[in-house]
């Protein structure tokens, strides 16, 4: 069973009389119960594929099924199995937290609405701020209150797009938390983007990455490792390392950093071997302390393709 299938997705924008083609014919699907990334740099179009699912947007092109249904047929069954959030969410500054959520709650046909916001706001840590006005709290307190509005149904499809910017480490923990327990205990499908590595890492299944509108990879996050051979090696020397830098950049290797007692170069797992280099250092005197050989991570593969073109 899938929750999300797109088909040929298109979507321009004009502006100042010229086309900008934000979305060009993505493709892809989710599975129930899986949580799914969406990765790519700023204006990759992200957010504008997730707003056509979240219905704010209406494609050119293309084809989306939800939850199973074509959601331009069956919006009502859509919308009550769907829900979005974003640290972006444009709540109503004038109403009070408790009140938003209850805008929301009676939009999604909520039943027992005080009873489930009593429980998102313990959830995020919001209870003491129920009653403020929306337009008074710092930018992490709305985020978590944009959180609360995209659990605020009990979604089956959750669409969260970059919902922990602003975060402080403690709370944004606890958040991914409370996503994992919920995609747990209810086997909801969630679509995530997040500028935040780590997080995509932990809370991934699979990935897409999206490059000037395009999907130009799926995999899952070791299927990307793995692709990316590029290893850094982190040495600590018994003394300084500066005559090991002339040698290292003889053996044709780049060195990418070095200071005091260490230093770090770079291997191609492909084609260099990693303790054949140490040994011959060795053999030439090399007075190593430690050795770290660092595998590629979430970031410098993000980096690795957004650097591919340029
Ligand atoms: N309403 C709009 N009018 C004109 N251009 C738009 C509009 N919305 C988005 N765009 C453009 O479409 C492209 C894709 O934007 P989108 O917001 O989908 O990117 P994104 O991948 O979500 O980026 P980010 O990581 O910065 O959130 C960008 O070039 C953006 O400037
Ligand atoms: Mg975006």
């Amino acid at each position: 069973m899938k929750d999300i299938v797109v088909k040929g997705l298109c979507k321009s924008f004009k502006s100042r009389g010229k086309t900008i083609t934000a979305v060009d014919d993505v493709s892809f699907y989710v599975t129930k119960g899986e949580i799914f990334g969406f990765l790519g740099a700023n204006g990759a179009g992200k957010s504008t594929t997730i707003n056509i699912l979240a219905g704010l947007l209406t494609q050119d092109k293309g084809t989306v099924k939800l939850c199973g249904k074509d959601p331009y047929k069956d919006w009502e069954y859509v919308k009550n199995r769907m829900n979005v959030s974003t640290a972006y969410f444009p709540l109503s500054d004038v109403l009070t937290v408790r009140q938003n959520l209850r805008v929301y709650a009676k939009i999604y046909g909520v039943k027992d609405v005080e009873a489930k916001i009593n429980q998102l706001l313990e959830d995020f840590e919001l209870t003491a701020l129920g009653d403020k006005r929306v337009n008074r709290l710092s930018s992490g307190e709305r985020t978590r209150t944009a959180l609360c509005k995209g659990f605020i149904n009990d979604p089956q499809l959750l669409l969260l797009d970059e919902c922990t910017v602003g975060l402080d480490p403690d709370i944004a923990e606890k958040t991914r938390r409370l996503i994992k327990e919920y995609q747990k205990r209810t086997n909801c499908t969630i679509l995530f983007t997040s500028h935040y590595m780590h997080e995509v890492e932990e809370l991934c299944d699979r990935v897409a990455f999206m490059e000037e509108g395009k999907i130009v990879t799926i995999a899952t996050v070791d299927e990307l490792k793995k692709r990316v051979t590029k290893h850094k090696v982190e040495l600590t020397l018994a003394e300084n390392g500066d005559d090991l830098k002339d040698l290292l950049k003889e053996e044709g290797l780049t060195v990418l950093a070095g200071r005091d007692n260490t230093l770090i170069f770079e291997v191609d797992v492909a084609s260099d071997d990693v303790n054949t280099i140490v040994q011959q250092l060795v053999k030439q005197g090399l007075n190593l302390k430690d050795i770290h050989i660092k595998k590629p991570t979430l970031d410098d593969i993000f980096i690795h393709f957004a650097r591919r073109k340029k």
